[in-house]
């Protein structure tokens, strides 16, 4: 039963420091490799209605899971209070994830709270939301609503047998495709598809989610299984190399290489010769993208991460409760970017399994976001 408990958010988190200087926001903070904070991913709820077999497995995320209570989440009032901070100091994305963000009771009203925000030059957030589309084409037309710009769904597979396989909850492909025309029809796009690959489970299904969408406007694109948390039981071998994927399409359907459309984009772009759209892949594992990484993630709790792969957040929420001024929380902020040195992709580039297995206190996906 122990091993079950690893899981858990903890308490393991470090208190976030106040500089005393209380260095007000200029619009830009670098961190030690001279990254702009640009991205702001929000973890909103770390339930999900599915269990995905590399996110929340079954023999961990059972019946016996322990859930955060209702009391640790931050309120909406919190989330929208910190975003702001975030924005003063040159966040120009905010995405929310999960678990499965669309779970989180009158999302809608937060998305209306963070709409209002604009950039320091006066520009609307980029306000996107990572889902696996089981409630979108209930939920599409409210969230357009609200504010939201566009969505980006997750979909490992077209043929059933295999997507209910990863899904592990026997959730249909139908339901998701009806999930991202409703989003399309609403106007949330451009839609971007995420396909988690592992080797084995799903890669046959790599050419049929191609040609499935090719010729549409959604951008489909393939993310390397990535050795993320500490549960899903992650090794070198569950990995196809982008590279391999990029060249089994492409024997197909010809492909060539674009210039990604902001610098520090996660997907190296590519387009079908012949006009038929693009394509995307994420080489989390083999092209580490460390370099140009612009993104801190809030966890469900208030616990700021700046890396995916880190073992400790920094206890934002306890600065929040503990009724702190929005100067002090600012310049908080502003002071972990800046001592900021993380860079988990390219060391385990530098060390493939070392570092994958030894960090196996790894913080879940499910509970910082993806
Ligand atoms: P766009 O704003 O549409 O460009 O999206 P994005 O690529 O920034 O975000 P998305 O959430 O779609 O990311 C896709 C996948 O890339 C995630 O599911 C992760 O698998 C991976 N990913 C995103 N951010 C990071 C990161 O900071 N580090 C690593 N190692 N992987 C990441
Ligand atoms: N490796 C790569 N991507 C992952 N995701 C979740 N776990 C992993 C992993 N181990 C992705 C999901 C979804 C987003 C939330 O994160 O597919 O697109
Ligand atoms: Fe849920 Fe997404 Fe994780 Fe799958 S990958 S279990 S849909 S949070
Ligand atoms: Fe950024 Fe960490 Fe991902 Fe590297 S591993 S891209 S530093 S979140």
């Amino acid at each position: 039963m122990t091993e079950k408990i690893i899981i858990l958010s903890d308490g393991r988190s470090k208190p976030l420091t106040i500089p005393a200087d209380l260095a007000p926001p200029t619009g830009e903070v670098r961190d030690r490799l001279a990254r702009p904070l640009r991205d702001l991913r929000i973890s909103i709820t770390d339930r999900c209605n599915f269990r995905c077999v590399y996110c929340m497995p079954k023999e961990v995320f059972d019946k016996d899971y322990q859930y955060l209570p209702h009391s640790s989440l931050l309120t909406f009032e919190e989330i929208a209070r910190v975003a702001r901070q975030f924005v003063a100091h040159g966040v120009e994305k905010i995405r929310l994830t999960g678990g499965e963000p669309l779970l989180r009771k009158n999302i809608e009203r937060l998305i209306e709270m963070l709409a209002q925000l604009t950039t320091v030059d006066g520009k609307p957030l980029d306000l996107t939301l990572t889902t696996n589309g089981s409630l979108l084409a209930r939920k599409a037309k409210a969230l357009k609503e609200a504010g939201l710009q566009r969505v980006t769904v997750s979909l490992d597979a077209l043929d059933d047998a295999t997507f209910r396989a990863m899904n592990d909850v026997d959730f249909a492909v139908a339901d998701v495709l009806e999930g991202i025309e409703a989003a399309y029809d609403a106007g949330l796009g451009p839609i971007k598809v995420n396909m988690v690959v592992k080797a084995g489970m799903n890669e046959q299904e790599i050419l049929p989610m191609a040609r499935h969408f090719r010729n549409t406007p959604h951008i489909l694109r393939f993310i390397e299984f990535m050795d993320v948390g500490a549960s899903n039981g992650w090794n070198m071998k569950d990995v196809i190399p982008s590279a391999e994927i990029v060249r089994r399409i492409g024997a197909e359907m010809p492909l060539a290489a674009i210039d990604p459309n902001y610098t520090g984009e996660t997907a190296a772009r590519w387009r079908y010769t012949d006009g038929g759209g693009e394509i995307g892949v994420i080489s989390s594992v083999t092209q580490a993208f460390c370099r140009d990484c612009t993104r801190a993630r809030l966890s469900t709790e208030g616990k700021l991460y700046t890396c995916l792969f880190a073992t400790q957040g920094h206890d934002l929420r306890a600065l929040l409760r503990e009724g702190h001024s929005d100067a002090e929380l600012s310049a908080a902020i502003g002071e972990l970017w800046r001592v900021r040195g993380d860079r988990y992709s390219e060391l385990r580039t530098i060390n493939t399994d070392g570092l994958a297995r030894t960090a196996a206190r790894k913080v879940e996906m499910s509970y910082i976001g993806g």
